[in-house]
């Protein structure tokens, strides 16, 4: 495990200042480009997961839609797109949520959830937690039991993880 972790980790291309100074961003494309490192990556996250009578993943846009996809049909649950405003055609519930420099907002349609099922949330990196924590609100408000958030990268020096509270956060690579 630890081999796979260490080479998923050398994939993924770390681009300074973008998409501004003092950013050193974290390019998960690369990853995608290493078909063993991906696939060992889904595997990671499914072994992981596929035992825990999980029947929702959702995944963050947009690039919690690369992650979560394939996880979803390995462990055999459902995927929900937790998308941006104005996107999604059937009527939604929404969350508002603040980021670094201003606001934004979450939807997510009504009726692709059920009260009482467990599910994961899926996105490629946690920094602030603010996505995480919307992205968590919108599935409690529904009585989903989110089993857990998991993510390819987290940046710890960020504390994004306080954000989430009691709720437990799985990662593979940590940056610092
Ligand atoms: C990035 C990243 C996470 C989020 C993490 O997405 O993919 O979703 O930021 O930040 P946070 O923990 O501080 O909330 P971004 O909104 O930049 O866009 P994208 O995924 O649509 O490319
Ligand atoms: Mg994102």
């Amino acid at each position: 495990v630890e081999d796979r972790i260490q080479k998923i980790s050398s994939v993924i291309r770390v681009i300074p200042d973008f998409p501004k100074p003092g950013i050193m961003f974290q390019d998960i494309t690369t990853l995608l480009l290493d078909t063993k490192a991906f696939k060992d990556c889904i595997d990671l996250f499914v072994e992981r997961y596929k035992d825990k009578n999980i029947s929702v993943v959702a995944g963050v846009e947009a690039r919690g839609f690369i992650f979560g996809p394939p996880i979803a049909l390995a462990i055999g649950a459902k995927f929900v797109p937790l998308r941006k405003p104005g996107k999604l055609p059937g009527e939604v519930i929404r969350e508002e949520y603040s980021l670094e420099y201003g606001e934004d907002i979450m939807e997510m349609h009504v009726g692709a959830v059920n009260a009482g099922e467990r599910a994961i949330i899926v996105d490629d990196l946690i920094a602030t937690g603010g996505t995480l924590r919307a992205a968590l609100n919108l599935l409690e408000h529904v009585g989903v039991e989110v089993v857990e958030c998991t993510c390819l990268i987290e940046l710890p020096e960020l504390k994004g993880r306080d954000r989430l509270g009691d709720k437990p956060l799985f990662v593979l690579v940590s940056a610092s």
